[in-house]
């Protein structure tokens, strides 16, 4: 089996039913499918066969170790944000020379770290950022290698926390003063310009904005060509979209295809390099919570269960619709609408609004989609430990990540003597 589908009446992750891992490793925890996992990212790949391509997937998405390692095995590269994220890739054995590093804010020890580890090209946002990394490369006597992201003031009709290719968003540096600064650029023995990078958004589930800046940034490229400053590839950023609800973004290959397309229009014969996340990871992974008690309020029935929005924030932090299923089907029980909340004090915390759910108290249900920006972004609020993840490869079952101990959150933090003292 592939994923996460139903045989009879449970719900399987590829082989293996979901309620022998909530009695192994109990809930809530991320399970994740290698199969949906790798076959997303072939997509990607076999899209592109005819081009020259460089998937840098978005590390950002999903950065357990034994995610990228497995990405990394397929050949993939990486798009970091962070020094840590650039020591995760290293550590899983992904390889520098594919990685580009994203980010407004890169702090020295970051450009260092990335400049020693010899990566493809540091996409920068801004002039002060440029400034930094030659005092750095000179530093160093390195040269680095360089692209700078621009900022093509495309709406790409998102939710506006995930929307970064507006001129008023803090990403990227204004199309109309990129010529100048690659023109600056090319100048300095400590800069190498590879390329040409933009990202305008994430969820976008139509290709237009998408075409629209590849225009811009072919646009660019050519400029820079007539001026006598080539460069080696455009970077295209992430953002295709997966269906969560009634979203009809395009397919992966419909995406590959229609870029080349473009390219082929437009006679661009540059390398690509293209940094997906969710596409690669959201249908990849579920997250497993258990009903702990239903509450007939008088307006509504609640199902509390033991995930919160400490381990999926998606809901509350976008008004993100995001699909939760029983994992036991016709269990007897009548179907009525619930909205799904977390044991967390707050209103916010809740994993889905007005579901018509079939579930009694104890039993298993799975948020969908959640392989994407699920455990990268959860917490310790209200001091509860973070969720194990497993993945599962056939009828294969791996843990990759322990459930956090009480101990382990408590770690970092200590009383002042003082506090001891009865007197103070
Ligand atoms: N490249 C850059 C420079 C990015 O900023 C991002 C995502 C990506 C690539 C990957 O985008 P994707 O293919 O995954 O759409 N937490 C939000 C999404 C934040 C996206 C941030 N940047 C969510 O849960 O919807």
């Amino acid at each position: 089996m592939y994923g996460f589908s139903y045989d009879g009446n449970l719900l399987h992750a590829e082989e293996i039913p979901l309620t022998d891992i909530a009695e192994r490793f109990g809930t809530p925890c991320y399970v994740y499918s290698h199969t949906t996992l790798s076959s997303n990212w072939r997509a990607f790949k076999n899209g592109f066969a005819q081009r020259d391509v460089t998937i840098c997937y978005s590390v950002k998405c999903n950065s357990n170790l034994a995610i990228l390692s497995a990405l990394a095995k397929l050949g993939s590269g990486f798009d970091i944000v962070s020094g840590g994220e650039l020591q995760r890739v290293l550590k899983a054995g992904g390889n520098p020379r594919q990685t580009v590093f994203s980010g407004v804010g890169k702090s020295e020890d970051e450009i260092r770290l990335a400049l020693k580890s010899g990566i493809l090209s540091l996409n920068l946002e801004s002039e002060a950022e440029l400034a930094r990394v030659q005092k750095v490369a000179r530093e160093l006597n390195s040269v680095a290698p360089i692209s700078l992201r621009v900022n093509p003031d495309i709406d790409a009709v998102t939710h506006p926390h995930i929307s970064t290719g507006l001129r008023e968003s803090k990403f990227g540096i204004p199309i109309e003063d990129a010529v100048r600064i690659y023109r600056q650029a090319f100048t300095q023995d400590c800069l190498r310009t590879v390329g040409i990078a933009v990202h305008i958004g994430s969820q976008i589930t139509s290709m237009a904005p998408i075409l629209n800046a590849l225009e811009i940034v072919i646009d660019l490229a050519e400029e820079l060509q007539k001026d006598g400053m080539p460069i080696e590839y455009l970077d295209l950023g992430g953002g295709l979209g997966i269906q969560y609800q009634d979203e009809q973004p395009p397919e992966i290959n419909e995406y590959c295809s229609e870029i080349i397309q473009l390219l082929e229009r437009r006679n661009c014969d540059l390398k690509i390099a293209i940094e997906p996340g969710r596409a690669i990871a959201a249908s990849a992974g579920i997250f497993l919570t258990t009903v702990e008690f239903i509450k007939n309020a008088e307006t509504k029935n609640i199902a509390i269960v033991d995930g919160a929005m400490n381990d999926l924030l998606r809901p509350v932090l976008y008004d993100a619709w995001m699909e939760i299923v029983p994992v036991e089907l016709d269990n007897g029980s009548d179907e009525a609408i619930y909205d799904v909340v977390g044991p967390v004090c707050e209103s916010g915390d809740f994993l889905g609004k007005d579901r018509p759910l079939t579930i009694r108290q104890g039993d298993l249900v799975a948020v969908l989609n959640a392989g994407a920006y699920g455990a990268v972004m959860s917490s310790n609020y209200n001091t509860r430990p973070r969720s194990p993840e497993i993945i599962v490869s056939g009828d294969r079952l791996d843990i990759i990540r322990a459930r956090e101990s009480i101990d382990q959150m408590l770690e970092l933090e200590s009383i002042p003597e003082i506090y001891r003292n009865q007197s103070f």
